[in-house]
């Protein structure tokens, strides 16, 4: 997902945009540039590239105090310097960045164009210069007030003309805009952490909602003129946390802050009393949750597979009927809302599009629709009817990690709740939940192993294809383990439930294509060695996750990499982490990029 950053006040603005645009690159982008204005007239910098690349091509004599910035991920235009944002009209005189995508862009296009406008890039974004100054009368807040309306799709805008210096126009449909309070200046941005290094005050804006802002202050309305008052909002996240920590990277700080994040994410949440969990945004009272027969989990991606473990877990264990789904597919398929159903959709970041969509889709068919969450203030959990946040603090790395057990945490707790309501006893449920309190534990001593695991990635990490095979309550783990692999070190990895390769991928395995088998100490333990032995004798190389090598493990694997002995419920734990080293050590040896991988956003806030 791109990044939007507007800065109005004393400094030197072409510093504070780039500085703030820095701290958005772990979001995902292709190009930037930034937009700045002095003595009325805006210049403009920006390129295909890193901001490293901008930054070198920055004046540095480039003077103004106020201005607009933007990270682009091209969703119209391919990848190049025209089609960096930010865009201007004809006369140059306004300048726009744009997050989203502009459904009617066409049609505003050719209207323009045969009013004379020239268009000099092939983006959607455009459009919205050319189409602010067709309405400008000298009042730039109203400009834009007369054009959003007329825009289709989604946007988060920023806006500037040379005749208003010093002042910003903010615009949100859609994609998350936030402004930052500062003394004697303002900041506008895609997310808080392009402006912590400045100030903790936070107003989000919500759709359809115009924000004017100058060095002084801010106004805020909608494209009626009708004022809006906004509740300001203190930033708890500490910079470090969105530092690297004295890590390499993000994604190794984030795997190794599992133990800490998974231990927020239960905190103040188990109660020992009646051994059950409490999760305080859920917004339900106990005869709704008992009232509820039937659990929806709707996500994509990660989130995907953490709803697939939930689901399962549902099922099993507080004897409720679950599934898992897309939320691309949920959100056209027409669903079906039954009456007793209780959706979730599941999101680190809040934004994804087809999961905000869905659960729109859903709300719009009377469902009662909870967020599972990271990041507070974005629009799912803004829009959604209760939910949890899961506190893992900000997840920089676009491979998501500690935001995957996070969810899990949250699910987990979920379903002890909704099991002990049911037909769980107190000692079931006890059991249970020391289980979960000691998962910080147990996911410390996986981590302890990671010298053995980087061993065996650098053994394997030559191979072009793996298959990740897992059975139960661990197959969903499979497919993310599999998901991690693709998306760091574009190897290519599927993941199957184990049972599953004797239909058909079993005709994969020779001694090119290794594969990574999660044997949990559990009751299918003796399945998943049997599948083992399948490939075994297809002479394909086998890395297990066991917890010992008995049972003929030794003798079949390849390599084993072990994992703490543990209730069964808590093996996708402590499977995941493996798998996520796994990755991460096959992507540095291979010079990956681990962080911000290619053609891969932290957000994808397009369909
Ligand atoms: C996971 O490593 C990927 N970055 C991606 O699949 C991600 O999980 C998916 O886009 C969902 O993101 P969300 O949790 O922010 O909605
Ligand atoms: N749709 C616009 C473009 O392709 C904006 C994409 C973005 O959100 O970065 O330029």
């Amino acid at each position: 997902m791109c990044g939007i950053v507007g800065y109005c006040g004393v400094k030197q603005a072409s510093e504070v945009l780039l500085e703030g645009l820095k701290r958005l690159e772990y979001r995902g982008y292709d190009s930037a540039g930034i937009c700045v204005g002095e003595g009325g007239c805006l210049t403009t910098v920006k390129c295909k590239g890193k901001i490293r690349e901008l930054r070198s091509i920055v004046p540095v004599d480039l003077k103004g105090t106020y201005g607009i910035g933007h990270t682009r991920w091209a969703t119209h235009g391919e990848v190049n310097d025209q089609n960096a944002h930010p865009h201007s009209d004809c006369s140059g005189n306004i300048s726009i960045v744009h997050n989203g995508i502009i459904e009617n862009y066409s049609v505003l296009k050719e209207k323009l164009q045969s009013d004379g406008h020239v268009f000099k890039s092939d983006t959607d974004s455009e459009v919205i210069a050319h189409l602010v100054s067709s309405l400008y009368t000298g009042d730039l807040e109203k400009a834009v007030k007369l054009a959003a309306p007329l825009l289709k799709g989604t946007y988060g805008i920023a806006c500037v003309h040379a005749d208003e210096p010093g002042v910003i126009i903010g615009a949100r449909n859609g994609s998350p805009l936030v402004l930052g309070i500062g003394n004697d200046e303002m900041f506008l941005a895609s997310d808080v952490t392009a402006m912590m290094s400045y100030t903790r005050q936070a107003v989000y804006l919500e759709d359809g909602e115009i924000v004017r802002i100058d060095a002084h202050g801010y106004t805020t309305s909608d494209v009626t003129d009708r004022a809006i008052t906004k509740k300001i909002e203190h930033i708890d996240w500490e910079l470090q946390e969105i530092e690297k920590g004295g890590f390499p990277t993000y994604m190794e700080k984030e795997i190794f802050e599992q133990p800490l994040s998974v231990e927020r994410a239960m905190k103040g949440r188990l109660d020992k009393e009646i051994a059950t969990g409490h999760l305080g945004g859920l917004n339900m009272t106990s005869s709704e949750l008992l009232n509820v027969e039937r659990v929806k989990l709707v996500a994509t991606g990660t989130s995907y597979h953490a709803a697939m473990v939930a689901a399962y877990l549902l099922e099993t264990v507080a004897r409720i009927p679950s599934t898992a789904e897309l939320s691309s597919e949920v959100r056209y398929k027409n669903p079906v809302v039954e009456r007793n159903a209780l959706h979730f959709v599941i999101s680190q970041s809040g934004e994804t599009a087809d999961t905000l969509y869905a659960m729109r889709e859903l709300q719009r068919k009377g469902a009662r629709v909870l967020g599972i969450c990271n990041v507070v203030g974005s629009t799912i959990p803004r829009e959604s009817d209760g939910g949890v946040y899961i506190h893992s603090g900000p997840e920089i790395a676009v491979a998501s990690t500690k935001a995957f057990t996070s969810q899990l945490t949250a699910l987990y707790l979920f379903t002890l709740l909704m099991a002990r309501m049911r037909h769980l006893s107190f000692e079931a449920g006890s059991r249970i939940l020391e289980a979960i309190e000691s998962l910080p534990g147990l996911i410390a001593q996986v981590l302890s192993n990671a010298d053995a695991i980087k061993t065996v990635a650098h053994k394997y990490c030559a191979h072009g294809n793996f298959l990740f095979l897992g059975r139960g309550l661990n197959y969903p783990v499979a497919l993310e383990g599999a998901l991690k692999l693709k998306e760091i070190s574009y190897i290519h990895a599927e993941g199957y439930s184990a049972a599953e390769i004797k239909h058909g991928p079993i005709a994969l395995i020779n001694e090119e294509t290794p594969s990574m088998f999660l044997v949990p100490d559990d009751r299918l333990r003796d399945k998943v060695i049997t599948s083992m032995k399948e490939v075994k004798a297809r002479k394909g190389k086998i890395i297990a996750l066991a917890v010992n090598g008995h049972g003929d493990i030794d003798e079949i694997a390849d390599d084993i990499i072990y994992v703490p002995k543990a209730n069964d419920i808590l093996y996708p734990f402590l499977m995941v982490v493996p798998l996520q080293l796994f990755a991460y050590y096959c992507a540095r040896k291979l010079g990956r990029d681990v962080d911000q991988p290619r053609n891969l956003a932290k957000s994808v806030t397009v369909e």
